[in-house]
């Protein structure tokens, strides 16, 4: 088969961001756009023997372009050289599951084209990332060097074939590559009834525990059908929105309390399930409700932590947990608890890869919405839940109660975090920019009636291979411990998100069923006033409260 070499110029702007290069639909389907980036990754990873011998792990979360744009990725990893691909089938593949299939075919890496929980549709979002053999997102000094192709890239090698029917699981030949079409679910679903009980789960179905799951017309339908319905016989019905389909029905795939409304609003009802969860466009995130009471992620981290014992795959304990640095510090004392280490990283689930491949976590997991263990190398909103059933099956109890207790043990830390979206970027990096400057003045000083005992630009020195990635946010911690966090999002695509995020730990019994913003709400007028929050960037409000 002849392979097409085209010529080509550098295009500015590929910097993979938190996870991965998103950008607008609009933007990626242009000219040579996707393309510049696929040869760029595959510039920047060969081996220094080529890709004969390699298997390559292929999909998506079935968003508008996915389709073109796995069949673009297909005929330029065959132009490579790449022995083997395995593509989910319909080019469709949660996160959590390619994850897994690298992990189990012993791949050499993978592509996964997501743009995660931003919105879809042919004026929404698309991205790609490149995951390492170990099945995590590729630290930044792979990312780093993808950006360095994208600068000096000249030619695209492909193939002038037709498309690969992905629609039937086969393999077919393309040139000196197999492209072997898999189930997208099995190896998934085959982990899960390797961590969990299931039939012990099944039994609690059999037995009345409900449960309502909200794909949000995004990649986990198909996945959670089979596992909550068909492996442990909830009925139909429980996954709701449960067809993926290319603008997720219109709405925003992001499982937060206010794209998740209708979930909410189920869960705060009398005719609430026992659990209801949502998950994003490519089934990492989750969102958990009990019955009338929202778990926020901070504190489902520290919950699963405390119980990950009751299932299976934890039963021997755990090694230690990890969290990124704006979420919260409830995790900590769990960890203080069980005597085991608490890491604490930057946003973005790749830096927890080295510590999970060390074995020195098991459980780790992020502010906004992650959690996940060391059973794939990306978070994972089906094992989230599953987890979450399983403590309830095995402790019978609400996961109010659960929530009530566990306060009770360790103490609340109040958290929220309050978004600004789409903020002018100049105006945005003036905020931090000040803030930053006046940061050492800070400490000893007293604001909003609190005295500032640290302030500081987060850096992280990875303990496993001494990696040191700066400016990953403006810490300000005060005496009573508090802390108020400021962050620019590396996830977004229109202007600057600007992240707030606040918290303070209460101890006292008689102060922990606060309402959050209400127990927040002197630090978060604090957080105005240190940092200018509405003169620089005219916003009364946040966007988005989480
Ligand atoms: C993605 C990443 C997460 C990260 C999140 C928020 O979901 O996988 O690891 O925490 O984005 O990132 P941002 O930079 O937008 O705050
Ligand atoms: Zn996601």
């Amino acid at each position: 088969m002849k392979i097409q070499r085209i010529a080509t110029t550098p295009i500015e702007g590929m910097k993979p961001g938190t996870s991965g290069l998103r950008k607008r639909v609009t933007e990626f389907a242009q000219g040579h756009y996707l393309a510049n980036f696929v040869q760029s990754v595959f510039n920047a990873v060969r081996p220094p023997e080529g890709f004969g011998g390699v298997t390559l792990v292929v999909g998506g979360d079935g968003r508008y372009f996915n389709a073109e744009a796995i069949q673009t990725v297909i005929r330029i990893a065959a132009a490579n050289g790449v022995e083997r691909l395995l593509v989910g089938a319909g080019g469709i593949l949660s996160t959590p599951a390619a994850s897994c299939v690298i992990r189990k075919h012993k791949a050499f890496g993978g592509l996964i084209l997501s743009a995660s929980h931003n919105p879809g549709g042919p004026d929404g979002d698309f991205g790609i990332k490149f995951n390492a053999a170990n099945g995590g997102p590729a630290p930044e000094k792979i990312t780093d060097a993808i950006y360095a192709e994208t600068l000096a890239i000249k030619e695209i090698r492909t193939l002038d074939t037709p498309d690969i029917d992905l629609n039937q699981i086969g393999s077919h030949r393309l040139g000196d590559t197999q492209v072997e079409v898999i189930d997208p679910v099995a190896d998934y679903v085959e982990l899960m009834r390797e961590l969990f009980d299931f039939p012990a789960l099944r039994a609690k179905f059999a037995s009345g525990l409900t449960f309502a799951f909200d794909a949000m017309h995004a990649v986990t339908g198909p996945y959670a059908h089979a596992i909550f319905e068909r492996e442990l016989g909830a009925p139909a019905g429980t996954v709701r929105n449960g067809t993926p389909l290319p603008d997720f029905g219109g709405h925003h795939p992001d499982p937060n309390l206010v794209h998740a409304k209708e979930l909410l609003d189920l869960m705060m009802s009398a005719d609430a399930p026992d659990l209801g969860a949502a998950s994003d466009g490519d089934g990492d995130r989750n969102l958990i409700i009990g019955r009338g009471i929202f778990i926020s992620p901070s504190d489902s981290l520290a919950m699963l932590a405390a119980n990950a014992h009751l299932a299976p795959a934890y039963r021997n304990g755990i090694a230690g947990v990890a969290r990124s640095m704006p979420t919260s510090g409830a995790v900590d004392r769990v960890a203080d608890k069980l005597g085991v280490p608490c890491y604490e990283t930057p946003t973005g689930w790749k830096f927890f890869g080295n510590l999970l491949d060390a074995g020195r976590i098991t459980i780790c997991g992020e502010e906004s919405a992650g959690t996940g263990s060391n059973h794939v190398r990306e978070k994972d909103g089906i094992w989230a839940v599953l987890l979450w059933l399983s403590i309830l099956a095995a402790r019978g109890q609400s996961a109010a109660e659960i929530a009530k207790e566990h306060w009770a043990t360790y103490g609340r830390n109040y958290y929220t975090r309050h978004d600004y979206e789409g903020v002018d970027t100049s105006a945005a990096q003036g905020l931090m920019s000040a803030l930053e400057a006046r940061l050492r003045g800070l400490v000893g000083t007293t604001v909003g009636g609190r005295r500032v005992a640290m302030a500081d630009n987060f850096s992280y020195t990875d303990p496993v291979d001494g990696s040191v990635s700066k400016n990953q946010g403006l810490r300000i911690v005060f005496e009573d411990g508090s802390r108020i966090v400021y962050r620019l999002s590396g996830t977004g695509t229109t202007g600057s998100t600007l992240r707030v995020y606040i918290e303070r730990y209460e101890a006292d019994p008689a102060r922990l069923a606060q309402e959050t913003q209400e127990a927040l709400a002197d630090l978060i007028a604090t957080a105005d006033e240190l940092a200018g929050i509405r003169e620089r960037t005219g916003r009364a409000q946040p966007d988005v409260i989480t």
